[in-house]
């Protein structure tokens, strides 16, 4: 059971900031990465979609063996993470909104904290809401940041265009006076590539966070408690994807940081499935 693969998924690339994290906490797990490119983006679209995309996309890990599912998605992991454990019970599945919550509220000093995330993840409440069970009296801003989702696909990470959508997105925050937040969270898995340009517009009072470290080690806890972790040798990597393999490849290499082929991404249709 140990040596069985862990899945990991995503509505495209982001994902891979938090596949990163996990190989470097846990090398000699295997694991299998999906985007689901055709779809994306998850952020515009309604719960109801999103919770169905989640249940094909983990139908299609189950179906190749995995032994856990790591939801490398906040939209997904706000809207689907119940519905996938009522379909998957025996399955342990993980999302990154809780170990992103507790990102933040660790490293906040006042408690004034903003999230960056998708439309559906701010409308949904969840990261408020988690951080809130953590840190009743924090101060929660969530703003939602649609168009980093397009400049991360696209792989803008600088320039005028990127520090002008962050000034767009930012200014609200960081013009108050009261309230201004002391810690950001990265609250959709496609923002970390954008981070210099973010942390450039905050400046150095503030601290940015983001939920792929933390995830990685809570992956490796609930693992261990069920004595499902792999320790030796090296762990392999397989790569599926539901639309445009050269596409996945050429701006999923910058998110994993290191060069992905187009050969090695298996194309895959998940509209069948449910
Ligand atoms: N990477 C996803 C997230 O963490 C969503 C991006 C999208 O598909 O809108 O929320």
């Amino acid at each position: 059971m140990a040596g069985r693969p862990i899945g990991v998924f995503d509505s495209g690339v982001g994902g891979l900031t938090v596949l990163q994290a996990l190989r470097c906490a846990l090398p000699a797990e295997h694991y299998i990465y999906l985007g689901d490119t055709a779809r994306l983006p998850y952020g515009t679209k309604s719960p109801e979609t999103v919770v169905r995309y989640a249940l094909q996309a983990a139908d299609a890990l189950v179906a190749r063996g995995i032994k856990a599912l790591v939801v490398a998605c906040n939209t997904a992991s706000a809207a689907a993470l119940e519905a996938l454990r009522a379909h998957h019970p025996t399955l342990l599945v993980i999302g990154v909104i809780e170990p992103g919550a507790a990102a933040a509220v660790r490293a906040s000093q006042h408690g004034h904290i903003a999230v960056l995330a998708t439309e559906g993840t701010v409308r949904g409440g969840a990261y408020q809401r988690a951080i809130h069970a953590l840190r009743s009296e924090a101060v929660v801003t969530a703003v939602p940041c649609q168009l980093f989702v397009a400049l991360a696909e696209e792989g803008w990470t600088d320039g005028v265009v990127v520090e002008a959508t962050v000034a767009r997105y930012l200014a609200p925050l960081f013009e108050q006076v009261i309230a201004r937040p002391d810690t950001l969270v990265l609250g959709c898995t496609h923002f970390p590539v954008l981070r210099a340009a973010i942390a450039g517009y905050a400046g150095s009072g503030t601290t940015i966070v983001d939920s792929a470290d933390t995830t990685a080690r809570v992956v490796q806890a609930q693992l261990a408690a069920g004595g499902l972790l792999r320790t030796a040798g090296q762990g392999a990597l397989q790569f599926l994807a539901t639309d445009g393999a050269v596409r996945f490849a050429a701006v999923g290499s910058r998110f994993l940081g290191q060069p992905l082929q187009a050969e090695a991404i298996e194309l895959i249709d998940l509209q069948h499935l449910r």
